[in-house]
This record gives C-alpha cells, structure tokens and sequence, in this order.
C-alpha cells in the first residue's frame, strides 16, 4: 500500500503533483481569468462585503493559514489575522456577526480547532472550513466549506496535506479578490495560467530528490538547525522546521530572517545549519544580506534558490534549486526541498518517520 516507497511519507510528499492538481480540478478558468469555489457560492456576497477574516488551526494547518494571510492580505485586500485555535479559544476573543473565521484541519477532528468554531459560532461568525478528510466532524460543524481533496494522508508528519491548503488558500485568495474587484483579469489570466502549471513545476522540484539526499548525509548529525525566509516563505521556514524537527528529533527554530539579528544570530557557529529561503522574489537582496550575516560568523547555509540562481550559489555552503514561478505561488515550490530535507535526515538517524514518538495523525485533546 506504499506503492513502493519505503515510508508513507515519502509516497505522500512524491503525490504532491497529483493532489495539487485534483485540488485545483473544476475550480480555476485560466483562459477565463475565473476561479469558482462551489462551496463558498452562496457567500459570495458576504466575501465581497467582509472586513476581516480570522484563520484558526493548529501545527502544520496554522503555517498553511499564515500563507493564507499573506495571500488574502496581498490579493483581496482584507485584513486577516491567523491564530492558534488553542490561544483563541481561551482568551474572550473580539468576535462579531460581521466576521468569518476559516478553520484549516487536515483530519477535520482537532479538538482545539473544533473549539474554537463553536466559540466562534455562538458569537455569530461565519465559519468556513478547509479540511481534507470528508465528512469529518469539522466540516460538518461550519457553514459552508473548501475540501483539499489531497487523499488519504497516512504519515503523521503532514506534507501533501499542506500544500493542498495551501492551493486552496490560494484560490480562496483569488476568489475574493475576483469578488472584490482587486484584482485586474489580465492578472488573474496571468496568474491562474501559471497556477495550472505549478503540479509540473513540483513535479520538477521533486528531481532534486537524490541531490537534497547528499546534503541530508552532512547534517543528519546536527543537534540544532535555523530555518529562515521572508514574506510568506516565513511561514515555509516555520513549516520546514516543524518538519524537521518533529520527525527527526534535531531541534530546529523557523524565524523571519531579518529577526535573526534580534538574538538567535548568537547562536550561529560551525555546527549550526542554516536553511534560507534564498529565491528571486521582492526581497532577494535583503535575504543575500542576513546570508552575509550568518556566514561571517562560520555558520553553514544551506539555501533553497530559484534555478540558475549564481549570486546565491557562490555564498552558500549547499543549495536546493526550484523552479522559477510567480511570487504567490513559491510556497508550493519552496516547501518540497524542505520535506524532502527532513525525510532524508530522519531515515539516516534511524527515526520512525511514519509514526514519531509522542504525536498522534489527529489530536483530538484539548
Ligand atoms: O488535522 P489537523 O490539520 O487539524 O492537525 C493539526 C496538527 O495537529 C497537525 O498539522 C500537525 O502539526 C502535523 N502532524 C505536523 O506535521
């Protein structure tokens, strides 16, 4: 039931092209500049109206959700704010008719995610939910939903699951803005047209396998690694170091890359690793100078670069190319050599990649 793969994850993380597709089937018009989410029909003018929108989930989902933020802020202009679904529920949250809270779960039976609708429910909110499992109690619990229709996920470290939040945040960013009106069509044209070709571009990141592999072999000994990004490949770095060190028990921090200088900098020495999300994108040179900064001080990068990239190559220590695509789409992209990182590293230390100690596929505890 592998299909051959030696752990579930690793099958999982090599179906991203396909999920990411079934993701999107039916629901993006490139050639339309139109993107249509039939369960969020019936509140389409509510989105057009909304002013704020709060995203509640847990781990993995609530990195997916920060994505989230930067995609709704960016495209349909709406003020978000993510929060853990754990914190939210417990602190007599300011919460009105007028909002929409979205719930990202993978398994739709996180108890604290669950929590927290019902808190927002009764203050009136309306719920929206992106879930993978159907049927689960999550999306029965809100008004109206997204599924991700990423399949069956069976590795406890969530991959597939991610970036199909991800796409759906994605398209649920673009929808508003379609709503909304802040979005040109000649855009959207542009953007869902190279939406439609990220399953491949994944597919092409993926080709890095045995490369990243080698790289694995020379940290899998490291008792601490920094994932750094900027914009919305911060919450990548949050997410590749989740990964990390939830499977491979090293200890590892995800931090905006400008926050560095505001203390883990003093961490920085010849055992520590570095992974930077390094690609051409609107902050390319400031993340070339917190590179500057960490190796001026011994520590290894280890950089996730657009292909053919030079000026970052003959800085870094090791790098992870991707292919090139558009600024809203890198987190599909720059979330692949990272998994892969983290699969190779914790098969190497001989961890139980599949089932890691002490953490279940659904958290259904409060
Ligand atoms: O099923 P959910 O998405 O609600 O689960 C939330 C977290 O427990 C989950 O994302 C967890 O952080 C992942 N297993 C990490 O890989």
């Amino acid at each position: 039931e592998k299909g051959g793969y030696e752990h579930f994850m690793l099958k999982e993380i090599y179906e991203q092209p396909r999920s990411i597709r079934d993701c999107m089937r039916g629901r993006i018009y490139p050639q339309q500049g139109k993107v249509q989410l039939g369960g969020l029909k019936e509140y389409a003018d509510k989105l057009k109206n909304v002013d704020r929108i709060i995203i509640v989930a847990c781990g993995t989902s609530w990195h997916a959700g920060l994505v989230g933020e930067y995609l709704i802020e960016e495209y349909a202009r709406v003020p978000v704010e993510v929060e853990y679904a754990s914190e939210f529920r417990y602190r007599n949250p300011i919460i009105t008719e007028k909002d929409v809270v979205i719930a990202i779960s993978q398994s739709g039976e996180t108890a604290d995610t669950m929590a927290a609708i019902e808190l927002a429910k009764e203050k009136g909110a309306t719920i929206f939910g992106i879930c993978n499992v159907v049927g689960a109690s999550i999306p029965r619990t809100t008004h109206a939903g997204v599924y991700t229709h990423a399949g069956p996920e069976i590795g406890v470290a969530s991959t597939k699951a991610f970036t199909a939040q991800v796409s759906v945040l994605t398209l649920i960013a673009f929808y508003i803005a379609q709503q909304r009106g802040t979005i040109a069509r000649n855009k959207l044209i542009e953007y869902l047209t190279e939406l439609n070709e990220i399953p491949e571009l994944v597919e092409k990141a993926l080709k890095a396998n045995d490369h990243i592999q080698t790289i694995a072999a020379k940290f899998k000994d490291s008792r601490n690694c920094l994932f750094l990004g900027r914009g919305s490949s911060f919450p990548v770095a949050l997410e590749g170091a989740l990964k990390l060190k939830e499977i491979s028990y090293i200890h590892a921090e995800g931090y905006p890359a400008a926050e560095m200088k505001h203390g883990p900098i003093a961490l920085i020495d010849e055992e520590m690793p570095v992974v930077v999300i390094a690609t051409k994108h609107s902050s390319y040179e400031k993340v070339i100078s917190n590179i500057q900064e960490v190796k001026a001080r011994g520590g290894k990068i280890i950089a996730v670069v657009t292909e053919g990239d030079t000026e970052v190559r003959n800085m870094a220590d090791y790098i992870m190319e991707i292919p090139q695509t558009a600024e809203p789409f890198v987190p599909l992209l720059a979330t692949i050599p990272l998994q892969l990182l983290s699969y190779h590293i914790a098969v190497m230390r001989g961890c139980n990649v599949d089932q890691p100690r002490n953490l279940a596929k659904s958290v259904t505890v409060e």
